[in-house]
Formats: C-alpha cells, sequence, structure tokens
C-alpha cells in the first residue's frame, strides 16, 4: 500500500512512523508512506496556507489554492488511484470496521488540517471521505492521521509476525479480548488460570469466548447491541 500525506507538519510523523509495527512494514516494503508539506505549495512569500473565514468568527481558515496544488502534486507521484481522506472532528468516526475497510485500498490520500477547518471547497473538489477518530476536537489533524495509518497498516498481511494476531484481537469480532498471561506462572500470590496450563485447546477456546463476552457486558455494554466491528 502506498500512503501519501498533505500535512503543515511532517516533522510530527518522523517518530511515530519509525517504531514497532509500522517501521517493520516500510522495511519489508508492506507499505510505503510518502510526507508532503503543504505549506511548500504556499504562493506568496509568507508561505500563507490560512486566511481569516469569510463571515467573520474565531480562528483561520486553510486555503484551497496550496491544498488543492499540493494535492494534484502529490497526486501525480503514482500512478495508482487512491482514496481521499480528510481528517477531521466532522468526519464519520474511524473504528476497526473502517480500517478493514481501508486496508483493501491500494492507495491512500490523508490530508491533515490545522487551524479551525478546511475551505469547504476543499472536500467538494478533491473527492475527500472525511474521517474523525472520535468525539473530541485534536489541534489537528496529524495525530488523527497517524492513529488511522497505524491501524490499517497493522492489519496489511505481513505487518505482524503472526498473521492470526490481529483477527483475535479486540474488536475485530466485536468483542473485547480476553486476559492475557505469560510466563511466570505465579506472580506475587496471583496465579494464571489453570485452563491456560491445561493443554485441552477446545476448553481454552471456550473460555477465552466466555472471557471476552462477560468483560464486553462489564466495560463495554455498548459494544453489544450496537456492533461496529467485522
Ligand atoms: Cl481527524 N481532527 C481533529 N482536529 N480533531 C479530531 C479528529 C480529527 N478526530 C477527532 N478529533
Amino acid at each position: 500500500m502506498r500512503i501519501d500525506v498533505l500535512t503543515l507538519f511532517p516533522e510530527m510523523f518522523e517518530s511515530p512512523l519509525n517504531y514497532s509495527i509500522l517501521k517493520r512494514a516500510k522495511e519489508k516494503g508492506i507499505v510505503e508512506i510518502v510526507l508532503t508539506n503543504i505549506r511548500d505549495f504556499a504562493a506568496d512569500k509568507y508561505k500563507k496556507v490560512d486566511d481569516a473565514p469569510y463571515g467573520g468568527g474565531p480562528g483561520m481558515v486553510m486555503m484551497c489554492k496550496p491544498v488543492y496544488d499540493c494535492f494534484e502534486h502529490v497526486e501525480k507521484l503514482s500512478p495508482e488511484k487512491a482514496k481521499v481522506l480528510l481528517l477531521t472532528p466532522q468526519g464519520q468516526k474511524f473504528d476497526q470496521k473502517k480500517a478493514v475497510e481501508l486496508s483493501k485500498e491500494k492507495r491512500l490520500i490523508l490530508i491533515s488540517g490545522h487551524y479551525e477547518g478546511f475551505d469547504e471547497r476543499i472536500r467538494i473538489g478533491l473527492n475527500a471521505d472525511q474521517i474523525s477518530i472520535g468525539d473530541y476536537v485534536l489541534s489537528g489533524g496529524e495525530l488523527a492521521a497517524m492513529v488511522v495509518i497505524d491501524a490499517v497498516v497493522k492489519l496489511l498481511a505481513g505487518s505482524l509476525g503472526d498473521d492470526n494476531s490481529s483477527k483475535e484481537e479486540s474488536f475485530s469480532e466485536g468483542l473485547l479480548e480476553y486476559p492475557q498471561y505469560t510466563r511466570p506462572e505465579i506472580f506475587r500470590d496471583m496465579k494464571v488460570p489453570d485452563i491456560l496450563l491445561s493443554g485441552d485447546h477446545k476448553k481454552i477456546a471456550d473460555w477465552r469466548r466466555q472471557q471476552s463476552l462477560e468483560r464486553t457486558k462489564q466495560w463495554r455494554p455498548d459494544l453489544l447491541n450496537n456492533p461496529s466491528a467485522e
């Protein structure tokens, strides 16, 4: 997969994209992530990319011209057709189902805004879907873009050592994950449940399923009534 990111702060992405699973996925060629600075496409000598809103009101709005020029430049960097996503709190909520959907695309172009938002003609003219990572307002779309990239890349075949591990995790069946344990068997008087040491794979699977259900009922009952994951 190729992911292009249009942002005013490409440096913000450097650390999160260079550790652990994302780093490995890039090294293995599973994903290519290309960051492009919208400010490089500012038309004037002050590198202006935002302006006051028509009609008045607080804050600044991302201008059309630099974003369109940046987009048109980035689009041509690869012949692959892209799904275009605008990161904004007005967007559709990003969840595991959406992550699975996006992981099937060959190319994504993510546009991270800053300030009070984008000129409406950016969404319309670039034919962008809007995505939000939750019901709160961040200072910009960069952290949200990183969340989307992380969740999507983790799903790409070969990103994880073991291809089953993303299937069994929280949300992949609309349930929370069962409890996990590793060595030692006893830690400060807390013992690993006997069943996990029994070697009986059928019983272990049943127990885990039961635990998943109970935890979901207790901690996230909203997931049981409103399944949003595959
Ligand atoms: Cl995508 N952007 C901003 N600025 N705030 C958010 C968000 C995105 N998703 C949740 N809050």
